[in-house]
């Protein structure tokens, strides 16, 4: 599926097919970051269809908040060991960035106005992604996309809230946010 070119006034809403689709739309050779990798799935298909020039992976991976404090996950351990693995190359050619931390942790990293795009998909509580929107917008530059997963509400997922608060904020429609297609899970995305 061909998607329909870069954003204009007035573009419509969806019809930019599933999220690997949607890819197609990020600038190649850009610098952009990916807020929660676990197995680097997602990560794969930015890397082969965007090929940034430098992408920063974050995620808090092994560290979990129990009632006792931090703890090591196993399977996470292995989700990060694997996300690397399969990044090893990338990482080499210098184009790979990961993070290991807490995303509001992390976001002190990256110098402001340097990122040409965001994909947030960590925390999708309606605080969550709001905090990671409030932190990770300053970091876009002018004109570049704020972008993120699960576009949809359940399982403790309030992200159209967590968009929808994010843009009043910054007093502008909801209509300048779009979304994949809805038989996917959608993303949504919007520039800056
Ligand atoms: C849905 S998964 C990411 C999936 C990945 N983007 C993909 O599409 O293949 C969410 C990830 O976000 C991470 N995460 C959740 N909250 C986070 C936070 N506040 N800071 C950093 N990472 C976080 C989790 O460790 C988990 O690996």
């Amino acid at each position: 599926m061909k998607p329909r070119s870069l954003l204009g006034p007035g573009q419509r809403k969806s019809g930019y097919g599933n999220r690997v689709a949607w890819l197609s739309l990020l600038p190649p050779n850009s610098v952009g970051a990916e807020i929660g990798v676990l197995k680097g799935g997602f990560t794969q298909h930015i890397v082969s269809t965007v090929k940034p020039r430098c992408l920063y992976l974050i995620d808090g991976w092994c560290a979990i908040k129990d009632s006792f404090g931090y703890s090591v996950d196993m399977r996470m351990v292995y989700f990060c060991s694997r996300a690397l693995r399969d990044l090893a190359a990338e990482s080499v050619a210098g184009h790979i960035r990961p993070l290991c931390g807490w995303s509001a942790e992390a976001v002190d990293l990256i110098p402001d106005a340097t990122l040409d795009w965001v994909y947030i998909d960590a925390d999708h509580t309606m605080e969550g992604c709001l905090a990671d929107l409030k932190a990770y917008y300053p970091k876009v530059r002018q004109g570049g996309i704020i972008a993120g997963h699960d576009y949809k509400y359940g399982w403790g997922c309030s992200v159209p809230e967590a968009v929808r608060r994010f843009m009043w904020s910054l007093d502008r429609d909801i209509d300048s946010v779009h979304t994949t297609d809805a038989q996917d899970t959608p993303s949504f995305w919007f520039r800056k």
